[in-house]
């Protein structure tokens, strides 16, 4: 949703991007660039967000991953470039058309055979691959897509994901409006509930990081 690391001041966060910026692939910079004219440029995650992903998913040694909301591609492939070459990314999302730029760049890094992109309610994807018996056989998670549908992208994750995996939720801080008690909107609600659901949870250990519009992790235990 935001370009932008909201609890820092813009030297601080120049810094903090322009710093970011070149520990990134050179696919990478040019899908940002491809991708900053557009209306919707806003929701792709920052530079930062993005390494900081990419680190994570080495950490952990993740080799099969999953994506709620591709947009132009860039989050997934921040990911994909952290996996080992049989390593494997699903990626959700319900734009043909948005998808389109993704699949143009994630060939152009080379990582396109990495990525399975399911278009189609991801609700729906994530129901096909617990059907077909892949719960606890994924690494990490990350999600970024409609705020109303976090609550059940968290339960279908957390099952898919190995103990030990790592579950990442985009927006958490929803440009500061879940801080505010007195908005009262849909978004504010579902991810303030999903927040604290997350740190009430014995099943998972949880953060919060001041990224971006705010990473949420969920470490499943
Ligand atoms: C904020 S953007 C994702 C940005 C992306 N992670 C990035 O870094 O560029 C949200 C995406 O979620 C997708 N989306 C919205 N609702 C969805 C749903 N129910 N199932 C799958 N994708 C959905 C939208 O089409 C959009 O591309």
């Amino acid at each position: 949703m935001s370009d932008h690391t909201e609890a820092l001041d813009e030297a601080l966060a120049t810094y903090l991007k322009t710093l970011s910026a070149a520990g990134e692939s050179d696919v990478l910079r040019r899908l940002r660039e491809r991708t900053a004219p557009m209306a919707e440029a806003e929701m792709q995650i920052s530079v930062e967000q993005g390494r900081l992903m990419a680190l994570l998913a080495r950490l952990i040694g993740a080799r099969r991953a999953l994506e709620v909301g591709t947009f132009t591609g860039y989050s997934a492939l921040c990911v994909a470039e952290a996996l080992p070459v049989d390593g494997k990314l699903i990626a959700c999302d319900v734009s043909e058309e948005w998808t389109a730029i993704a699949r143009e760049f994630w060939a152009e890094a080379g990582v396109d055979d990495r990525i399975d992109l399911r278009i189609a309610p991801a609700d729906e994807t994530l129901a096909g691959l617990r059907a077909a018996g892949e719960d606890d056989t994924y690494d990490v998670a990350f999600v970024d897509a409609d705020k109303e549908g976090y609550g059940a992208y968290y339960e279908a994750c957390l099952a898919l994901l190995r103990p030990g995996g790592l579950l990442l939720f985009d927006n958490a801080f929803l440009g500061g409006r879940v801080a505010v008690p007195e908005v009262g909107d849909a978004a504010a609600h579902h991810v303030r509930e999903l927040s604290e659901r997350i740190f009430a949870d014995a099943r998972v250990d949880g953060a919060l990081v001041p990224i971006g519009d705010g990473l949420l992790l969920a470490r499943k235990r």
